[in-house]
């Protein structure tokens, strides 16, 4: 989150027992700094059983890089046009194609995709680099 007006459902996740920790760039709510810079603390100071995340993609890729020997899923976004497997406007790695295959991919096969967190494709199927 930029600053602390993008939080949502914080109260709501606290009374449900939720452990909720919290980073903004400008450090207005939580810690100063990224959410994937937190997550590295955190997986440093504590036992994580796996790490289940969305989001931006350089977030998620980050994540993924220091997430050598835990179990990770990420749920990713492409744009989309047939959303159903047919047209390969959201491909992603070799092949695989994100409305079919996913969204949800876990860490082996996400560390297989040369273009994961590195770049998107837009409508007519140019490269976007993050
Ligand atoms: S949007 Fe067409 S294959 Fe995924």
């Amino acid at each position: 989150m930029k600053n602390k007006s993008e939080l949502f459902f914080e109260k709501q996740l606290k009374e449900h027992g939720a452990n909720v920790v919290i980073s903004t760039d400008d450090g207005s709510a939580g810690r100063k700094g990224s959410a994937s810079e937190l997550a590295k603390e955190i997986l440093q100071q504590e036992e994580i059983d796996a790490v289940i995340t969305c989001g931006p993609e350089m977030m998620m890729k980050a994540l993924l890089d220091y997430c050598d020997n835990i179990t990770f899923q990420a749920s990713l976004e492409r744009y989309m046009k047939c959303a159903m497997g047919i047209c390969g406007q959201c491909c992603i790695g070799k092949g695989l194609r994100v409305c079919k295959d996913g969204p949800v991919f876990d860490g082996k096969t996400l560390k297989d995709f040369e273009d994961f967190g590195i770049y998107r494709r837009d409508s007519a199927g140019r490269k976007i680099q993050f």
